[in-house]
């Protein structure tokens, strides 16, 4: 199972149009760091992981053509890491990324300007590899939560999509599938780009994993049949308390499953742990277009005056989560504690 929504080849970033799916599986070409910054902006290529990847390569289209000294390459590639850490502000594997590619740069001093080009493509190449070993462990980790048969509730699109092509929260249903533990999904539309609907959808039906599509507002009464056994869902930051910042309708689902008594997972990759910051009141919160609110799929579906408020991620809780899925295992609060150790682990 790999959905890989990105690659790069001959200098060329290209992107799987995420806006067209389901109906049309069209690629789109970056040569310029300007493409990659639109295409990030607009959701082109969307989820943390894929857009930190996409935000790597875009790094390196950034300084691949320029002529000049040293230090003004220095002061190009700086530039170039703040516009494209710009085009979006919750997730953080982007910043992670374009600092991680910045920090192995610096760190050879003595290469001149050619290799330290070159140095920008291998690093932005081997964060690609890596995630896709991360997803891999991630998933080998989560399986273990599922029982044969569970009935799994997941918001957004957290799948092959969002990443280099195996997924976070898709990656555990995955590797359960692929451990003979065939679990049915349910996937939150999620509005307002509906990312459940058109993209976890497709995946799952690609992959011949049942899944049944829901409005977000179907969630309660589903659990309090007894509907629904497990709750994932990805992350775009997760802050040192382990306060989560995820689509929005995520802290919803997280008070819903504590009163009803669900189990409620997290499952992301360290790339997208925020140390520096102590809780969730810090996460800086995308407001997007109210286009995105008045109109479905351009149909106007408002009046035109109306007010709107379109925050595209919210923040739960830490006391909300039963665990985090990571690359290092199943993490299980007290988090301040193990959290921690994940911090040191990663500092190595
Ligand atoms: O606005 P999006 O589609 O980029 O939001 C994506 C999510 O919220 C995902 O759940 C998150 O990035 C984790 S993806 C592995």
């Amino acid at each position: 199972m790999a959905f890989p929504p990105l690659r790069f080849k001959d200098s060329i970033l290209q992107l799987l149009d995420q806006r067209k799916l389901p109906q049309k599986e069209v690629w789109l070409s970056c040569s310029n760091s300007r493409q990659v910054y639109q295409a990030i902006r607009n959701m082109t290529v969307r989820g943390a992981p894929a857009i930190g990847l996409a935000g790597g390569y875009g790094l390196y289209l950034g300084i691949a053509n320029f002529k000049g000294e040293r230090e003004a390459f220095f002061r190009k590639l700086k530039e170039q890491a703040e516009y494209l850490k710009s085009a979006r502000p919750t997730g953080v594997n982007l910043r992670n990324i374009i600092d991680r590619l910045i920090e192995r740069m610096a760190e050879s001093r003595l290469e001149n300007i050619p290799q330290l080009k070159r140095r920008a493509l291998e690093e932005a190449k081997r964060a690609h590899k890596e995630d896709d070993q991360i997803c891999r462990k991630i998933g080998q980790a989560g399986s273990s939560l599922f029982q044969k048969g569970d009935r799994v509730l997941t918001h957004c699109n957290a799948g092959g999509l969002a990443t280099s092509g195996y997924g976070t929260a898709l990656g555990v249903i995955y590797a359960a599938q692929e451990k003979g533990r065939k679990l049915h999904v349910f996937a939150d539309e999620t509005r307002p780009l509906l990312q459940g609907a058109r993209l976890t959808a497709w995946e799952l039906n690609k992959s011949g994993i049942p899944c049944t599509v829901l409005c977000d507002n179907a969630a309660a009464s589903l659990m309090k049949a007894r509907k629904i056994d497990a709750i994932i869902v990805g992350a775009d930051r997760i802050a040192a308390n382990g306060d989560t910042a995820n689509k929005i309708g995520t802290y919803n689902l997280a008070a819903l499953a504590q009163w009803h008594g669900i189990p409620f997972y997290v499952a992301a990759p360290g790339t997208t742990f925020d140390f520096s910051i102590r809780s969730g009141d810090q996460i800086p919160i995308e407001n997007r277009s109210r286009r995105e609110v008045t109109e479905n799929f351009k149909k106007r579906i408002t009046p035109p005056e109306v007010n709107v408020l379109n925050p595209a991620f919210d923040v739960t809780p830490h006391s909300l989560i039963t665990a985090f899925v990571t690359e290092a295992g199943i993490l299980k609060p007290p988090y301040g504690k193990s959290l921690l150790k994940l911090k040191k682990k990663y500092a190595k």
